[in-house]
C-alpha cells in the first residue's frame, strides 16, 4: 500500500520537473541553426544538411532559423541574422536545426553547358537550377555534332528547340549529345553472302560477315528516325543505314527490322527457310495430304523463300527458293512466312449467282451456268452466301467476295475444293418464283423455287409465305414471296378476289397447277358471257326495257361477287 501512494507521488514529480525544464530551455537558450553561405562554403547551398557536413550554431535570442537565396548565394542562419533584402527565395522556421535540406526543398539539378564542349556527355558536377519552380526540368538541346546547350527550362536564357531532350531527376540532362552509328550494308539481290553467312551454315545464330559499312550521324533526340535496318521478303534481303534506305525499298519502311543497340546490329543471319520438297509425279501426297510430308531445311542458303506450282496436267511442284520458270506452269505462289509455308493448296470453288443462273444457283438441282472458279489466293476458302434482295452466290473468298460483304444474308464459308456446294440457305423459306404462261404453268420440283428476300425491317417473328396468283390484267401466272411487298400487293390487288390471292407457308409449297389457279376465274368469265348472251335476248324482245334489264342483272352480278 505506501510503496504504491510514494510511486504516484514520484510520477507526479518527474513530470513537473519536465515542464519547467521545456518551459526553461524555451525562455534561456536561443534555438539553434545551420550556420553557413555558398561564399565561403560550396556545400551550403548543394547538401542535404546532415548533422556533421553544415555548421550550425546556437542562436543567442532567438527562436526562428532561415534560409534564403540572394544573387544565387545560399545563406543559413539564425531569424535576424540572414539577409532577405532581394532574395529570390527565403524561408523561416522554429524547430532546432529546421534550416537544412537543399534550398529551396526540391530545387533540381542539372548540368550546365553550352557550346561545342557542350557535345560530349558532361564531366562535371550538375548545379541547382537558379529558381525553385515545381515543374521544372534539366534540358540537353544538341543543335548539330558541334553545338549543343544544357541547363534548367526555368532559367529561359536558351530557346529549346523541338529536338530538345527533358528530363526531371537531378543531374540527369548528362546523356552524350551526338555519335556515329555504323552498319553492315549488303544487297542480296547484288550479291551472295547477305542472308546467311556463307561459312556459318547450320550454326544457328549467326552474324554475317560478306558486307560494307555505312555510316550515319546521331543527334540526342533522333534516335527514332536513325538506325540500322535489315529487311527480307520472299528471296531478297537487305541491310543498311536509314539515312539510306534504296528507294525500291520505301514501300516497305514500315517492315524493315530496325536496330541501333550497338555497329553492326543489322548483321544477324536470316534464319534458314524450311520448304516442304516435293513432286507429286512421284509422290502422290505431295497433292493429296501434305501434312503427311516432312518439311525439310533448304540446303542453299540463297533459298530463302517456298514455292508451289501447278502444272498444265495438274501434277503439283513444291520446293525451295523462287519458282522455277516452265512454259507448262499454269500457277505458283511463293511464300516466305515461317517453316513449311509453301503447305497451302491451290483451291478451285463453284462459281454462280441465281441472277444469272437462276434458281439451280441456290437450290443445286439443275447444272445450267455454274462454273469453276480458280482461286487467286492460295488455299482460299470457298464460299456460298445468300443477300438480302434474295440473290445467291458461290465463288472463292476475295476481298470483295466474303461472308462480310454488305448486305449479306446468311453464309457459308468452308475450306478444301468444290466444299461449297449443296442448296442454301436451307433455313429459309424458299418458293417458286416465276411470272408467265409457259414455264410458270406447271411446277416440276426445284424447277424455280429460291430463297425468299429479307424485307428491310422484318420482324423477326414475322412467318415467310409463299404466294401465288392469277394476274386478271396480263393474264399470266405469277408465282413468288409474300416477304416481296411489291408482289403481294399485285397478288392483292391483280388476282379475280381477296381469296384468289393464295398463300402457304412450307417450302416450295406454292406449286398449285395453273389452271387451279385460273379455274374460278375462268368460271365467271364463262357465267359473265353466259348472261351476257341472255340478256342480250331479252334485250331484243323488250327492247324498249332491255337496257334497264340488262343494269339490274349487272348489279345482282356485282354485289353477289
Ligand atoms: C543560363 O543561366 C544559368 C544560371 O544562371 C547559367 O549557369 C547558364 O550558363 C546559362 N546558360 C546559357 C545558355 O546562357
Ligand atoms: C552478332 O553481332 C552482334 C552485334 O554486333 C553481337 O552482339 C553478337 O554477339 C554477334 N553474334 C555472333 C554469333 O557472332
Ligand atoms: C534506339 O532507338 C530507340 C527508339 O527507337 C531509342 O529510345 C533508344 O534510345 C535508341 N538507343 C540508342 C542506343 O540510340
Ligand atoms: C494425312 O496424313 C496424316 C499423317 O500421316 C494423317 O494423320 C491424316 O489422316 C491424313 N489425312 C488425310 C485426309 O488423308
Ligand atoms: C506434268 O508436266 C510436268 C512438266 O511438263 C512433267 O514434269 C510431269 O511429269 C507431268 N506429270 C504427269 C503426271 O505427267
Ligand atoms: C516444318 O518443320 C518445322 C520444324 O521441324 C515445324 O516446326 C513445322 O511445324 C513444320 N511445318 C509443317 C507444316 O509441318
Ligand atoms: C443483290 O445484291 C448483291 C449484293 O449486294 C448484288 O451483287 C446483286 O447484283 C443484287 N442482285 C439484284 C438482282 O439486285
Amino acid at each position: 500500500m505506501r510503496g504504491l501512494q510514494t510511486n504516484r507521488h514520484s510520477s507526479f514529480h518527474h513530470l513537473l520537473l519536465l515542464f519547467l525544464v521545456l518551459l526553461r530551455s524555451d525562455r534561456c537558450f536561443g534555438i539553434v541553426c545551420y550556420h553557413c553561405d555558398s561564399i565561403a562554403l560550396p556545400e551550403c547551398s548543394q547538401t542535404l544538411g546532415e548533422v556533421g557536413v553544415l555548421p550550425y550554431k546556437e542562436c543567442a535570442t532567438e527562436l526562428t532559423c532561415a534560409m534564403s537565396i540572394v544573387d544565387s548565394i545560399t545563406y543559413r542562419g539564425c531569424g535576424a541574422e540572414t539577409p532577405i533584402i532581394g532574395a529570390t527565395y527565403s524561408k523561416t522556421c522554429s524547430t532546432n536545426l529546421c534550416n537544412a535540406g537543399v534550398y529551396p526543398p526540391g530545387r533540381l539539378k542539372c548540368h550546365h553547358c553550352a557550346g561545342q564542349e557542350c557535345v560530349a556527355a558532361p564531366a562535371s558536377k550538375p548545379k541547382p537550377c537558379r529558381y525553385h519552380l515545381e515543374e521544372d526540368q534539366c534540358y540537353t538541346d544538341v543543335i548539330s555534332s558541334s553545338d549543343a546547350y544544357r541547363g534548367c527550362t526555368s532559367e529561359q536564357n536558351h530557346t529549346l528547340s523541338t529536338s530538345a531532350q527533358l528530363c526531371e531527376i537531378n543531374g540527369c540532362n548528362e546523356e552524350q549529345g551526338a555519335w556515329t552509328q555504323v552498319c553492315a550494308t549488303c544487297d542480296s539481290a547484288i550479291g551472295r553472302g547477305c542472308k546467311i553467312d556463307l561459312f556459318q551454315v547450320n550454326t544457328g545464330r549467326c552474324n554475317v560477315s560478306l558486307y560494307e559499312e555505312c555510316q550515319q550521324d546521331v543527334l540526342l533526340g533522333e534516335q527514332e528516325d536513325k538506325y540500322c535496318f535489315s529487311f527480307r521478303r520472299l528471296s531478297r534481303v537487305v541491310r543498311g543505314c536509314s539515312t539510306k534506305i534504296p528507294t525500291d525499298l520505301e514501300p516497305y519502311v514500315e517492315q524493315l527490322e530496325k536496330c541501333n543497340t550497338s555497329d553492326h546490329c543489322n548483321a544477324g543471319c536470316i534464319t534458314q527457310q524450311k520448304c516442304f520438297t516435293c513432286n507429286s509425279v512421284d509422290q502422290e501426297l505431295c497433292r493429296t495430304n501434305i501434312t503427311a510430308i516432312a518439311n525439310s531445311t533448304c540446303s542453299s542458303a540463297e533459298a530463302s523463300s517456298c514455292f508451289s506450282c501447278e502444272y498444265s496436267n495438274w501434277s503439283i511442284q513444291r520446293g525451295c527458293g523462287a519458282p522455277p520458270e516452265n512454259p507448262q506452269i499454269t500457277k505458283c505462289y511463293e511464300c516466305d512466312e515461317g517453316a513449311g509455308c509453301n503447305s497451302k493448296d491451290f483451291t478451285r470453288c463453284y462459281q454462280c449467282s441465281t441472277d444469272q443462273a437462276g434458281a439451280g444457283c441456290a437450290n443445286w438441282e439443275s447444272p445450267g451456268e455454274i462454273y469453276i472458279e480458280e482461286c487467286d489466293e492460295p488455299a482460299a476458302p470457298c464460299v456460298v452466301v445468300s443477300f438480302n434482295n434474295a440473290t445467291t452466290a458461290r465463288g472463292c473468298q476475295k476481298s470483295d467476295f466474303s461472308c462480310a460483304s454488305a448486305n449479306v444474308a446468311s453464309c457459308r464459308l468452308c475450306e478444301g475444293s468444290f466444299c461449297n456446294k449443296g442448296s442454301f440457305p436451307e433455313e429459309r423459306l424458299w418458293c417458286h418464283q416465276c411470272r408467265g404462261v409457259q414455264d410458270c404453268e406447271e411446277i416440276s420440283r426445284g424447277q424455280t423455287a429460291m430463297p425468299c428476300p429479307a424485307r428491310a425491317n422484318e420482324p423477326e417473328d414475322q412467318e415467310l409465305a409463299c404466294l401465288e396468283y392469277f394476274d386478271i390484267n396480263s393474264k399470266e401466272i405469277v408465282r413468288g414471296c409474300r416477304s416481296n411487298p411489291e408482289l403481294y400487293y399485285e397478288c392483292l390487288l391483280r388476282s379475280n378476289h381477296f381469296d384468289s390471292c393464295r398463300t402457304c407457308h412450307s417450302q416450295a409449297c406454292n406449286n398449285s397447277p395453273g389452271r387451279e389457279l385460273r379455274a374460278s376465274y375462268e368460271l365467271e368469265a364463262k357465267a359473265l358471257s353466259l348472261l351476257q348472251g341472255k340478256s342480250s335476248a331479252i334485250s331484243i324482245k323488250f327492247s324498249n326495257a332491255g337496257y334497264g334489264v340488262w343494269l339490274i342483272f349487272s348489279v345482282i352480278y356485282i354485289v353477289t361477287c
